[in-house]
């Protein structure tokens, strides 16, 4: 049976989501913690507040999530975007949690794709590294699949393990937060066959081609929207699997070495413009002008170094 391509390419998209389940219109006027967001977001030109409800199976999730209870506090959070440029660079959430020696206040931002940016610690009546950088600066980069947890992944301010666990509930609290409310999840990772593919001959690996030729051909000719992600994964499938072109000879000019390798490299580059242009703009002139010589490349490269006589557009299956 021939092996199924599967692509793996996933971004965690935030842009639109941003907006869908906040309950609660702008508010008109704000008293904005301003200081407090630009410490978050220094490069931040405006902020604008948003209130969200938790509905109780959003509440069940995030405390499954974080295991403890949520504050009666955090049951309305409110949320401030941060702008630049009049597009959103991401979030700050302002909350407080149980440390030893009573509430640990502070702020944790969130980039767009979901991961921390800063987490600052404003007030607390613990040892004085808790609200150090040194300390701090451990949370950066982190995402919600990150455990936060104390001698795992974060290490501790030395002798204060409560107090620092405690501080890093908070940017594990504002991911679950979150994501419960309008962040989506990555998806699991899907199995990339040609990352552990090993084909048998060449044949083989054409016919792994073939797949994602008549995906990308099926979207220039139906012009959906919908066939697109599908074409762009496809364009890349085609490059990762022209790297095993070079593990066979071809059963036509088979000395012709660096003429081979010509035809493989320029295949290669043509594809990978090819797949980012497809990306940002779809079916455009360029785009189409890039597909048309894509395909002259290959049919040009099949007349040299192919006994057959292929034709590309024909259905194989
Ligand atoms: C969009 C890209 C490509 C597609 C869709 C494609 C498709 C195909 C197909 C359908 C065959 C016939 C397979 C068979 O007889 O069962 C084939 C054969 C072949 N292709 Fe490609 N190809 C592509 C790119 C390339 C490139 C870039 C090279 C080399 C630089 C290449 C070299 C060959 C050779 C040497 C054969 C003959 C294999 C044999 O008979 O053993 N192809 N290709």
């Amino acid at each position: 049976m021939k092996p199924k391509t599967i692509a793996s390419c996933r971004i965690v998209v935030l842009g639109v989501l941003i907006f869908v389940s906040f309950t609660v219109a702008w508010a008109e006027e704000m008293t904005l913690p301003r200081e407090k967001l630009i410490a978050l977001f220094p490069n931040a030109q405006n902020f604008k507040e948003r209130k969200a409800d938790l509905p109780p199976e959003k509440v069940t999730s995030i405390e499954e999530d974080i295991g403890t209870k949520l504050q009666p506090d955090t049951l309305k959070p409110t949320f401030y975007i941060a702008y630049k440029d009049n597009k959103p660079m991401g979030l700050a959430l302002f909350l407080s949690v149980k440390g030893p020696n009573g509430a640990i206040s502070g702020g944790v931002g969130l980039d767009m794709t979901g991961k921390v940016v800063k987490v600052e610690v404003h007030k607390h009546n613990e040892a004085v590294g808790i609200a150090d950088e040194t300390f701090l600066k451990q949370f950066s980069e982190k995402g919600v699949e990150d455990k936060f947890k104390i001698g795992e992944d974060i290490e501790p301010v030395a002798g204060e393990q409560a107090a620092s666990q405690a501080v890093a509930l908070m940017p594990k609290k504002t991911l679950a937060i979150s994501y419960a409310l309008f962040l989506k999840r990555p998806d699991p990772p899907e199995e990339d066959v040609a990352e552990t593919y090993e084909p048998e001959d060449l044949k083989e690996v054409m016919m792994m081609m073939k797949d994602e030729y008549d995906l990308i051909r099926a979207y220039f000719q139906s012009g959906k929207n919908s066939d697109k992600a599908t074409a762009i994964k496809a364009a890349k499938q085609l490059q990762k699997y022209t790297r095993f072109i070079a593990d066979f000879e071809p059963p036509k000019n088979p000395n012709d070495t660096e003429g081979y390798t010509y035809f493989q490299k320029k295949f290669d580059d043509a594809i990978r413009e090819f797949a980012q242009r497809l990306e940002t703009e779809g079916i455009s002139e360029t785009t189409q002008k890039q597909w048309r010589e894509i395909v002259e490349l290959v049919n040009t490269t099949h007349l040299r170094f192919s006994v057959e006589e292929i034709d590309l557009d024909e259905d194989l299956n």
